[in-house]
């Protein structure tokens, strides 16, 4: 059988495969630099990033060519890249151990990602909820990168054959689409196996942290409204100033987690209680049932500005030094695409590419 690796750049010897570490498999994971990085963004993705490298050989990815699906102005684009990578760096994310890097610097995602808008049905995207809610009413104006957004994305986890994705509860749907995407290539290409059916990982208290101002909107970087959202690098003052002001219910502290369903802002400020304190919601809601919001807010405040204060701090120092951060993309990059390379070779193959 002719090497089809042939060519490719070797992995470097730090990053040997997975299985020959004793890991449990491989991660990708990326976060869009568009807009503040925010407490959801923390609490449901970064934190986890950090928390699983001991168990799983990790890729971290800062996915610029997704952020461009909308109107982006390229100065911001381009310090929002390294914010996203200092908040990386600054959750813990060990970058000379995992692999942290921006997406266009890898440019088998989208030579990928080609392959996969061919294997991908019409039908499969239309049911995507993320492009209906962020394509708007408008849809004919909406970009056909954004259209076909989940399919990069599809790209970015499979071109690593990476095995387990860690994520908010609101990427599922683009996770499930990825598994049949994977699976269809296989099945099509007669390829059994090729594409693994990668694993979503989604845990802790607030897998969908919601907005500060209404409960059953999720938290989200585009919220015109900063008083919406905790961004990871508000000080102390500004996080006191939200938590003070985020909206609650005339009633006591809920005292049963049924109670709490039935209040969205309660569960909501809750669920961050729990996940920033480490413990289950059941745990929070029993810790202050029945007590008023003001004691409640004021030992979420104490307990947010403890967590939250260093992490905002270190990306702050950060991104004064943006030589250092973009060595570490760069390096990231490097190391990244020797491990993309032979995938997109083998896949060129399997599709019938001839080898330039
Ligand atoms: P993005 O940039 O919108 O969000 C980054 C991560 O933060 C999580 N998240 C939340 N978690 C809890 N509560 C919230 N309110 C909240 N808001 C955001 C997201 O679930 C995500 O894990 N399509 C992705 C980026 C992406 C990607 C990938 C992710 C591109 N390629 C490959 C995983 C694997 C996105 O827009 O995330």
């Amino acid at each position: 059988m002719p090497d089809v690796t042939a060519g490719a750049a070797a992995p470097t010897p730090h990053i040997a495969p997975y299985e020959a570490r004793g890991l449990k498999g491989r991660i990708l994971s990326g976060v869009q630099p568009t807009g503040n990085l925010h407490l959801g963004n923390y609490l449901g993705a970064i934190r986890n990033f950090a928390r699983l490298q001991n168990d799983f050989e990790c890729l971290y990815c800062v996915v610029d060519q997704h952020a461009i699906t909308q109107p982006q102005d390229p100065k911001l684009l381009a310090s929002q890249t390294r914010e996203i990578a200092a908040a990386f760096l600054a959750a813990g994310i060990d970058a000379r151990k995992q692999i942290i890097f921006n997406q266009s610097m890898v440019p088998e995602h989208s030579q990928l990602a080609w392959v996969f808008n061919c294997v991908a049905r019409v039908g499969w995207m239309n049911r995507m909820t993320q492009f209906k809610e962020k394509a708007g009413k408008d849809r004919e104006a909406a970009s056909l990168g954004l259209y076909a957004y989940p399919a990069l994305m599809a790209a970015d986890i499979l071109i690593y054959k990476a095995t387990h994705v860690p994520v908010g509860e609101d990427q599922k749907q683009h996770l499930e689409l990825t598994r049949d995407i994977a699976q269809k290539f296989n099945n099509d290409f007669e390829a059994p196996d090729f594409f693994p059916l990668t694993e979503p990982l989604i845990f802790g208290a607030a897998t969908r942290v919601m907005s500060l101002r209404d409960g059953t909107k999720k938290m989200s970087k585009s919220d015109p409204s900063d008083f919406s959202r905790i961004n990871l690098t508000d000080d102390a003052d500004a996080i006191a100033q939200k938590i003070r002001r985020a909206k609650t219910d005339p009633h006591p502290m809920p005292d049963t987690a049924a109670d709490a369903e039935k209040r969205p802002d309660a569960d909501n400020l809750l669920g961050i209680y729990a996940a920033l304190a480490d413990q289950e919601k059941d745990a929070a809601i029993a810790e202050f049932a029945g007590r008023q919001f003001s004691e409640f807010k004021a030992a979420l405040t104490e307990l947010a500005v403890a967590k939250l204060g260093p992490v905002g701090a270190e990306m702050q120092r950060l991104m004064k030094d943006p030589g250092h951060v973009d060595s570490v993309l760069r390096d990231g990059a490097a190391r990244a695409r020797a491990l993309a390379a032979p995938i997109l070779a083998e896949t060129y193959k399997i599709v019938g590419f001839l080898k330039p």
